[in-house]
């Protein structure tokens, strides 16, 4: 059992540049504590707004102990709202997505409009208002076609993040995209060795042989640090800039997130077995082909392609202390037309094998982790600075709301 107190000194004692005490990535209440103090603190990457084209489409997604419905509203607008009735509180959609023009829970049917009001709810009484009733928001906001949640009750400032995401991601335009394909796996490894892994390609080489037909593992393809990027990364940037996309590695202050656009290997143009485009239509204004892939991260949950032909959305979820799921999204041209345009085998496969190879990797370092001899080790400087900054930055966070936790305490 350890208490916050256990938690932030188990923190403050960890060495930086080391991967972190075994507790962080499998005991009960640092996960809680992530949840407290990360997860339900940040924004999170939900869904791309491409998957609730019309009115009354919506989504649930299970988070913590939360279940929230995020709904496309007959204003067009996207809202999220917590997914328990303001009656006695049962949960209104138990399907994972659907369609409905009211949402109306199925206790005792209190009816819902899209926007939240209550506008149905049958012999309660003449003091009742139904304007009290209405479902909890949540906080939700449209990222250039990325639905963001937050749980907090105020959220972090996102406008810095909307200025830089219209500029890198409004050329893929996303809201003239569909879903082509979707697939959620459930990992059996903390959450945070799942963003580690991510964030390093020095197991690529090892582990992705289809991934590694077209992705550079090369860590210094491009950086915060022109001296530092190779001079492939560096013309590639300058080739897009001059074209009007922007590509140049930008990182906010916190270094929460970043943006930037790095070539494929040599011709390719996308993550395909061949290299090719896997879709013959070109999403949004992109200028060329080669454009290469527009990654943006942003912590604690989302890592993201942004290609030429298509757009490839990740959103990792913790389940428990060991257990994460994480949901690819595949999108295309709305207009594209599967076996015309483009076969989904094509599209999808690289990153389908690449999502399973990944999956048994984290599960083997969970495994590994759970030994009594594990003790943390030391990341490579050279290959894995990306996994340093993410741990700092969780590190930091952490830190802060435990902090903060113990100040409102003492007042
Ligand atoms: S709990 Fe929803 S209508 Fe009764
Ligand atoms: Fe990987």
């Amino acid at each position: 059992m350890h208490s916050d107190a256990d938690i932030l000194s188990l923190l403050m004692s960890r060495t930086p540049g080391y991967s972190l005490p075994q507790a962080f990535y499998a005991d009960e209440d640092v996960f809680q504590a992530d949840m407290k103090h990360i997860w339900h603190k940040e924004w999170v990457f939900a869904i791309p707004s491409a998957e609730l084209p019309k009115t009354g489409n919506y989504v649930t997604l299970e988070f913590g102990a939360y279940s929230i419905i995020i709904v496309r509203g007959a204003d067009g607008q996207v809202r999220s709202f917590h997914n328990s009735c303001r009656h006695r509180g049962s949960r209104i959609c138990s399907a994972s997505k659907g369609s409905s023009p009211k949402l109306v829970c199925p206790y005792h049917q209190w009816t819902y409009e899209l926007d939240g009001k209550l506008l149905w709810a049958r012999e309660m009484g003449e003091d009742f208002k139904p304007e009290n009733h209405g479902l909890k928001p949540v906080h939700c906001a449209d990222v250039s076609g990325m639905v963001f949640i937050c749980l907090a009750d105020v959220a972090p400032d996102i406008s810095d993040l909307k200025a830089q995401a219209s500029r890198y991601l409004g050329p893929h335009d996303l809201s003239n995209l569909k879903v082509a394909h979707q697939s959620t796996i459930t990992e059996k490894a903390n959450w945070k060795l799942v963003l580690e892994n991510n964030r390093e390609c020095y197991h690529c080489s090892g582990s992705h042989p289809s991934l590694c037909r077209t992705f550079s593992d090369d860590p210094n393809l491009v950086g915060g640090d022109d001296s530092s990027s190779s001079n492939v990364g560096l013309a590639h940037v300058d080739r897009c800039e001059k074209a009007g996309l922007p590509a140049k590695y930008v990182i906010n202050d916190g270094e929460q997130w970043r943006f930037v656009r790095i070539p494929f290997l040599g011709d390719a143009v996308s993550y395909t077995m061949d290299g090719k485009a896997a879709v013959s239509r070109r999403v949004g204004s992109v200028p060329f082909d080669n454009a290469g892939t527009c990654l943006f991260f942003h912590y604690p949950n989302t890592w993201n392609h942004f290609l030429s032909d298509s757009v490839l959305t990740f959103s990792v979820l913790p389940v428990g202390p060991m257990e994460t799921r994480v949901t690819t999204t595949w999108l295309v041209h709305k207009d594209a037309q599967e076996g015309v345009d483009y076969d989904l085998k094509r599209l999808t496969e690289v990153w389908v094998h690449t999502n399973d190879e990944d999956r048994q990797i984290v599960e083997e370092n969970q495994i590994g982790i759970n030994s009594p001899a594990y003790e943390p080790g030391p990341y490579s400087p050279v290959q894995e600075s990306g996994v340093i900054q993410f741990v700092d930055w969780y590190a930091q966070t952490l830190e802060k709301g435990l902090v903060r936790r113990f100040r409102v305490a003492a007042e």
